[in-house]
């Protein structure tokens, strides 16, 4: 089977990898059944790199529907020890502007009902969540953010609490207070409990959040429309991609060590003679 290094998952409004050489479409089966779709995987300058759509060529999926276990499995199965999320957030913080990006260092999970372990049946792990986002990938996005070009003056902000909502609705005005007065960032609704399985499956983490709305909390602002933040996202895709691109070299060049790498040394419960 291919092998892959890093592991590229594309939100809402990215759903290719542009520059990919000897582009081959896998078709990847796991316990967990298929992914969001076929994974593309390619070459970037040497780098094998996997791309998938998160909610699937065409947007089919909502936040909900899409198969996490299944995706992040794909990943592992590829051999990905890198996984890059790129996601469409609302903004939570007056200094964060629509089109300014943002590197989460944590994670909310307010989801409801969504498969968040490959652990249960017999096998028990509890893997640390403290500092779910990895530090050496973060570093590499703002890298690869500061290198490449921006046509507008878009900022990024290297920090900050992602809050992931269940959705598909966006939140009421009382829950976007709510989210603001608990510290949170930025909101979405796709990575979480896509972090936690990263790590449960030993692969280090990161997201580039692409804000695209300020919620509905802004005094001044319209509440968030789906049409106003497709509408930002798609002015952001190509800079992002080129993040990306540039993300992939940088990581490709160092290959870091990542405490993701090794999470289940330390989170694994049940002896491994007794593992079903
Ligand atoms: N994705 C983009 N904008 C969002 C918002 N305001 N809430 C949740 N997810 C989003």
């Amino acid at each position: 089977m291919a092998r892959a290094l890093i592991g590229v998952i594309g939100g809402s409004g990215l759903y290719e990898m542009p520059g990919l050489s000897e582009v081959e479409a896998l078709r990847i089966d796991t316990p967990f059944g298929a992914p969001s779709d076929t994974i593309v995987w390619g070459k970037l300058q040497g780098i094998p790199v996997a791309f998938l759509a998160r909610h699937g060529r065409g947007h089919r999926l909502i936040p909900g529907e899409v198969p996490y276990r299944a995706n992040i499995h794909a990943l592992r199965q590829l051999g990905v020890r890198y996984i890059l999320s790129l996601s469409a957030v609302g903004s939570l913080r007056e200094e964060v502007r629509p089109l300014d990006m943002l590197i989460p260092d944590q994670f909310i999970d307010m989801t409801r009902k969504r498969d968040s372990t490959f652990f249960g049946g017999g096998a028990v792990a509890h893997v640390a969540m403290a500092d779910p986002v990895c530090p050496s990938v973060a570093r590499c996005l703002a890298q690869a953010f500061e290198r490449t070009q921006a046509d507008q003056p878009i900022r990024l902000h290297r920090q900050g609490s992602y809050v992931c909502i269940e959705g598909p609705q966006f939140s009421s005005r009382a829950e976007s207070h709510w989210y603001r007065s608990m510290g949170a960032s930025v909101i979405g609704m796709t990575n979480m409990p896509e972090a936690k399985l990263a790590r449960e499956a030993q692969i280090a983490y990161a997201t580039l959040a692409m804000a695209t709305d300020y919620d509905c909390w802004h005094p001044r602002e319209a509440a968030v429309t789906a049409a106003v933040a497709i509408a930002n996202l798609q002015q952001n895709a190509a800079r992002a991609q080129q993040i990306a691109a540039e993300a992939i070299r940088l990581l490709g060049e160092e290959q870091p060590h990542s405490f993701a790498h090794s999470a289940l040394e330390s989170g694994l419960v049940t002896p491994l003679e007794a593992l079903p």
